[in-house]
């Protein structure tokens, strides 16, 4: 199982995504691309960044009718991006539909991974909002269940729950794991974290990892350090 951190680039324009990755000279770190930069850029920023030698893990999180959900997964593939996700909540026929169109005519296509319930989503608001009256913990477990049945490759989780989603879904679905902090460093918004060296421990295959690295004050070192800590490198 291939193991990497991947920086959040969560920049509001082409420019200084360019000017940031400008930083690293001859690396050429995984990174993660969401909404408000592809929504800004446009899908010429993934193809900058993948002529430029870069993984690419795009986030958009689609939910939508399968037949929709199919049809912009194929547009996702062909920009040769290589892990994309969805929401679990779309079914797990939306998440069939959704590896038929990522899948390319060679056979290939890039990892998929779902949302559970996202964490800003809590017991009070499953319970008011959406009606589900389980608990979290047990509809999470249940959507990673879910993901795999339908031929995902694994889930983003909090690292908390990583070795949960491994005894459950087995040690190949893959976790990918935000909420990752230096044990010197700053928290931000983030409330449940662990250090990129527990992570391992813990068993996360991919850490995503946003401002401990970008906003450094010097961001190379910085992900130089992260990967230290979590590949042993
Ligand atoms: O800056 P920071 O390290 O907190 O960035 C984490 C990244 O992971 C952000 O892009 C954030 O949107 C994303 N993320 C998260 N928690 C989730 C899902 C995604 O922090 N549950």
């Amino acid at each position: 199982m291939a193991k990497d951190v991947i920086i959040a680039c969560d920049f509001s324009s082409k420019e200084k995504t360019i000017e940031f990755l400008d930083k690293f000279e001859g690396r050429k770190p995984f990174v993660k691309i969401g909404m408000e930069l592809f929504y800004a850029a446009g899908p010429d920023i993934v193809r900058e960044i993948k002529a430029r030698g870069h993984k690419i893990f795009l986030d958009l999180k689609l939910h939508d009718i399968p037949n929709t959900v199919k049809k912009a997964m194929s547009v996702l593939s062909h920009l040769d991006v290589d892990m994309t996700n969805l929401h679990a909540a779309g079914t797990i026929n939306m998440m069939k539909a959704a590896i038929e169109g990522l899948t390319r005519e060679d056979g290939t296509r890039p990892i998929l991974i779902a949302v559970t319930q996202l964490t800003s989503t809590d017991q009070e608001s499953m319970e008011n909002d959406l009606l589900i009256k389980e608990p979290i913990d047990q509809v999470v477990m249940h959507y990673a269940k879910c993901a795999k049945e339908a031929g995902l490759d694994g889930v983003v989780c909090s690292p908390l729950e990583a070795e949960k989603v491994h005894n459950s879904c087995g040690s190949n679905f893959v976790t990918v794991t935000p909420g990752v902090r230096f044990a010197d460093g700053d928290k931000g918004d983030q409330k449940r974290v662990m250090t990129p060296a527990e992570a391992r421990k813990i068993g996360s295959d991919y850490i995503v990892v946003g401002r401990p690295i970008t906003a450094a004050e010097d961001p190379v070192a910085a992900y130089n350090r992260c990967v230290k800590e979590f590949l042993g490198e």
